[in-house]
């Protein structure tokens, strides 16, 4: 058999609950492989009662058979991943059998985060700051550092001369030490891991869940630029960051909340404010997994959620947290009008999830974007979950 690759991917502005999704769906595949993006992401699962939110490792973590992967496409902190490993550890999971990690991945170094910290860029666009656009900027530029050089002799040297590039035009700021005792114990993690050379190494296996970070609406091309992050969080974004053909690619499983938030600046047609925005940020729990914002919440925006889905191809639809609507009187939907002058189709609310009233409300997201809702979360539990897995 030959290599299926399905994929998990946010339809919005991230946070749809795709580290849920993920946990879900893992035991039916041999490795789940993140592709793009890095530490800005925060993916939430429960595992045994307890809340573990991911970075940087792949959310099949919980699953001891599957391998997890971080492919060529991500960028990789290792003072992160050193702390994610440790706390994994703290769990019992041992990482080292399991996780490989793409040669061909860059590194986040100290002075990429601390780029971000004196950047007005960074600012304007609201970034978690974790040197994603800076570590990307210098892959693009053709001075980053792949995962495969920490292995050689002069590998500090490498690490030690980009970051003189940026100390010397920043001298008047004083920029960190290069090399940190957090930053060097990193490495030593990174080099006891194992390798993955792709796409090579993909094919020992013939079911991998590719899981997305961020979503559509941040991708750097397709998204509402330049309030974005830096890397390709779509379908293509599987297909470059783990160097595999468009023929492995199988189901898409493209993720929304039943409404929309968004964390940092940027464009957001369908935001609300005042107490509803207030009592949706309460209930959905809607503040960020990894710098701790609060999320800006707003209605369901199907004109996004068209494009997304067109533009990633998606088989079957996730809708997550259709319990935080319960007991609103009336849902409004997004579905015309400008971005600044939004239209919207307004719902009976529904008063518990056997509610006829969410049913019919799911069934008309189906019909308008022609795409089968395959499964509904209705809480962050791994359980919480209603499945219409013929539909998918
Ligand atoms: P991700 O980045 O897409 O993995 O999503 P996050 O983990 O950043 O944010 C999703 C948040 O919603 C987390 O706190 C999850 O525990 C929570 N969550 C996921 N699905 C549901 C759901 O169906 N209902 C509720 N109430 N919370 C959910
Ligand atoms: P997950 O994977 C929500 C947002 C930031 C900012 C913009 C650019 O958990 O869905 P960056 O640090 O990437 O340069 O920031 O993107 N952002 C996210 N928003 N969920 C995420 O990840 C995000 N990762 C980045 O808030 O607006
Ligand atoms: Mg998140």
């Amino acid at each position: 058999m030959s290599l299926q690759i399905d994929a998990v991917l946010g339809l919005q502005w991230g946070d749809e609950g795709k580290g849920k999704v993920v946990d879900k769906f893992a035991k039916g595949y041999q490795a789940v492989a993140r592709f793009q993006g890095g530490p800005n992401a925060g993916h939430t699962l429960y595992h045994q009662g307890q809340k573990v939110v991911l970075h940087q490792i792949p959310s099949g973590v919980f699953h001891e058979q599957i391998d997890l992967i971080i492919g060529d496409g991500a960028v990789i902190d290792p003072e992160v991943l050193w702390k994610e490993a440790e706390g994994l550890t703290r769990l019992g999971i041992n990482l080292r059998e399991r996780l490989w990690i793409g040669t061909g991945a860059h590194l986040i170094l100290p002075i990429h985060k601390w780029l971000e910290e004196v950047s007005e860029t960074s600012q304007k666009i609201g970034t978690t700051r974790r040197g994603i656009g800076p570590a990307y900027a210098d892959r693009y530029a053709r001075r980053g550092i792949p995962i495969d050089w920490i292995e050689e002799k002069d590998f500090y040297e490498k690490v030690e001369n980009l970051h003189r590039l940026y100390a010397q035009h920043y001298s008047h700021l004083s920029p960190p030490s290069p090399l940190s005792e957090e930053f060097q114990a990193g490495i030593q993690l990174l080099r006891s891991l194992r390798k993955v050379d792709l796409p090579s190494g993909l094919y020992r296996y013939e079911r991998i869940l590719a899981e997305g970070s961020q979503g559509t609406m941040l991708d750097i091309f397709a998204g509402t630029y330049p309030y974005v992050t830096s890397s390709h969080t779509t379908i293509a974004g599987v297909l470059a960051g783990l160097k595999v053909s468009p023929q492995a690619i199988g189901k898409v499983y493209g993720v929304s909340k039943v409404y929309t938030t968004r964390v940092g600046e940027g464009p957001f047609p369908t935001e609300i404010h005042g107490d509803l925005a207030a009592w949706l940020q309460e209930k959905g729990q809607e503040r960020g997994s990894t710098t701790g914002r609060l999320r800006r919440c707003g209605w369901l925006d199907l004109v996004a959620l068209r494009y997304a889905i067109q533009i990633n191809g998606v088989s079957a639809l996730i809708l997550t947290k259709a319990d935080v609507l319960i007991g609103l009187r009336e849902v409004l939907v997004r579905t015309g009008g400008t971005d600044s002058q939004p239209t919207y189709t307004a719902f009976p609310g529904w008063q518990s999830l056997s509610d006829p009233a969410f049913y019919t409300f799911v069934r008309w997201i189906e019909r308008e974007l022609a795409v089968p809702v395959s499964a509904i979360s209705t809480g962050p539990e791994r359980e919480a979950w209603v499945s219409l897995t013929s539909r998918s």
